[in-house]
Order: C-alpha cells, then structure tokens, then sequence
C-alpha cells in the first residue's frame, strides 16, 4: 500500500525486510480528551493494536493549526519545500496522512458540522485536492479512512451527522482515499460513549476490519 511503500522508503538497510505492521493513524477532532468522539477514536486504535497493526493518534486540538490562508501557493506547487506554504504543525500531519496505511477522522458535530478543529485540519488539506496539477494531487491515493461521528441530538435527520458525514466524504474522496466505514451515533454527556457497549463494539469491528484490508493474504 502507499503508506507501507512511502514508510519502507525511509528505512535504513539494515531494517529493510523487516515485516512493517500496517499503521491506523486517528485524527480526532474534538476538544474535550476523554470525551465521546476520542473513547471511539480510542476504541478503534485498541482493535487495531490487538488486530497487530500500530496504532497512533492526534489530537487536532493539542496542535496549532492556523486556517488555510487562501494564497494558493499548493496549487502552482512553486517552490514549495513542502505541501503547504502555511508552516505550522500540519506539515507534519500532511506527511502523517502519507505515511498510514489506514486513517480514522474522528469529530463531534458542532452547529451541523464537523467541529472547527476537524474543519481547520480538512481545509488544509486543499494541497491534496483532485482538482490540483502537482504531483501531490489526490495523494490518499486509495487509502481506507474510517469515519466516526458523534452528536446530541437523538434524531439523526436533525443532528447535522448527514451534513458532517457529508463533508467528511467529499474530503476523502477528493483527496483520492476511500471512505471504509461510517461509525455514528447520539451522545451527549462524557461517558455516554464509553457506556455504549454497542457502539463500541461497532467500532472496534469496523477497525478489525480495516486491519484486515490493510493486511496482504499470506500465499498459501
Ligand atoms: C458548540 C457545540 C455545538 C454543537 N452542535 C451540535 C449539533 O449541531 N448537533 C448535535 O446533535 N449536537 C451538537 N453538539 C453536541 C455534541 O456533538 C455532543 O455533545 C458530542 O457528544 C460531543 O462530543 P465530545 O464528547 O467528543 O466532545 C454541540 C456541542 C457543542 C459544544
């Protein structure tokens, strides 16, 4: 996969040939740690782990990121060192992004839309646009992303999940991933994730799942 190619080329020849455990990285989007949207980022990690691959996770709130600045600098791709002339923390999450073979973006809904923090780290991923010309352009390049959305509001036709899904998708799909799974559900309250055997089984099942896609068959 493009993560294991682009991670294997950063190795030293003594490492090579070494079996690379397939990565899950989680970008979570809310600012409350220990909160719903981070024990189902959590919960996805753990499965992953347990399954045998590397898990990380970031937390797009512990991080400065500042607002795409509109100068479209990625677009003309001139003499720029790296994917964004913006420099902050997301340089090293647009390398992170590269470097998985599996990705979770994980987000509250917040006003019927993924949260700022969630919102600020997609919008910085203009650079990977299908409607670019540089060589970076669609650079998820079929990558699984899963998707874990949770809201207050028990009535998903009110909650703005479609609407976050939505965005959430269009990113992925612009950015040449593949949307894996969907994981949502209606919380409110810290805890009422971590109470919700049900989704969180949901979850670590969904992760299962991609760890197994992320995992070439053995030849017989
Ligand atoms: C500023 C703000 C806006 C919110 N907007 C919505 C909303 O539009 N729809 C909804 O169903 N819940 C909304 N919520 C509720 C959160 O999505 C919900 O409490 C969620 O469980 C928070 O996730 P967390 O524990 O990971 O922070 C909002 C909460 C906040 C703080």
């Amino acid at each position: 996969m493009a993560g294991r190619a682009n991670r294997a080329a950063m190795l030293t020849p003594g490492e090579k040939g070494v079996a690379m455990p397939p990565k899950l990285v989680a970008f979570v989007g809310s600012p409350r740690p220990g909160g719903n949207t981070d024990t189902l980022a959590d919960a996805a990690l753990s499965a992953f782990a347990q399954a045998g691959g590397e898990a990380e996770k970031v937390i797009l709130n512990s991080l400065s990121i500042r607002p795409c600045q509109g100068c479209l600098a990625c677009m003309r791709g001139d003499g720029l060192e790296d994917f964004c002339a913006v420099r902050d923390d997301m340089q090293g999450l647009h390398r992170k992004l590269l470097e998985a073979d599996a990705l979770l973006w994980a987000t509250p809904v917040y006003m019927w839309s993924p949260s700022a923090q969630m919102k600020t780290f997609l919008d910085r991923l203009f650079p990977f646009g299908d409607y670019q010309k540089t060589r970076w352009r669609a650079a998820l390049a079929g990558k699984p992303v899963g998707l874990a959305i949770v809201y207050a509001d028990p009535d998903p036709l009110t909650s703005g999940v479609v609407q976050t899904r939505d965005v959430l998708r269009a990113v992925v799909e612009a950015s040449g991933g593949r949307v894996a799974f969907v994981v949502h559900t209606a919380a409110d309250q810290r805890g009422d994730v971590a109470r919700n055997a049900a989704v969180l089984e949901r979850m670590r099942a969904a992760a299962s799942a991609l760890f197994a896609a992320c995992t070439p068959a053995e030849p017989d």
